[in-house]
């Protein structure tokens, strides 16, 4: 009798590998979406002082050679799509710095999708101080 009881402890042992694990395997989380929202914070850090609060080229610092950085409000035909304002940011232009060296891709989407907010001719327009809405319209894509 003895003997039967002392066998549990190695039967639970013997089939404990079995056992299902309670814990799954927990997908790894997408990575958030480019937004406007996201755009707009980071043209406040980094984008401001050079194109002004309102992207309409009411700059704090003018470049070396005196001249404003140009504004970002009404940019005609292909300047305002999307890929092309994440090429123009990514690489830089002129006396403006390759913002890819310290943005990620998803965050230079963000900052393009914001630019081309800022033109009052998108139907995604928001206005300086309004609350900038997800959408891009067809034309700016
Ligand atoms: C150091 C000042 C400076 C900063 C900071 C800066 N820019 Fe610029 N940006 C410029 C200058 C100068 C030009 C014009 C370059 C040229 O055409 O020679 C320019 C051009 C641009 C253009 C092209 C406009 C056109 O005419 O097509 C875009 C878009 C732009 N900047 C977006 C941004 C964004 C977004 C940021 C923030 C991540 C930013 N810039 C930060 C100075 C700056």
């Amino acid at each position: 009798m003895m003997r039967s009881w002392a066998m549990w402890p190695l039967l639970v042992l013997l089939f404990w590998p079995l056992h299902p694990s309670p814990r799954k395997p927990v997908p790894a989380p997408l990575p958030p979406p480019p937004t406007v929202q996201e755009g707009a914070r980071l043209y406040h850090r980094a984008c401001l002082s050079c194109h002004g609060p309102r992207g309409n080229g009411e700059a704090f610092v003018l470049m070396p050679n005196g001249q404003a950085a140009p504004r970002l409000d009404q940019l005609q035909g292909t300047a305002k799509t999307v890929p092309h304002l994440m090429q123009v940011i990514g690489e830089g232009r002129g006396l403006m710095p390759a913002w890819r060296t310290v943005m990620t891709p998803r965050e230079i989407q963000s900052l393009a999708l914001y630019v081309a907010s800022l033109n009052p001719a998108s139907p995604a327009w928001h206005g300086w101080a309004g609350h900038p809405r997800h959408s891009t319209p067809a034309s700016f894509r």
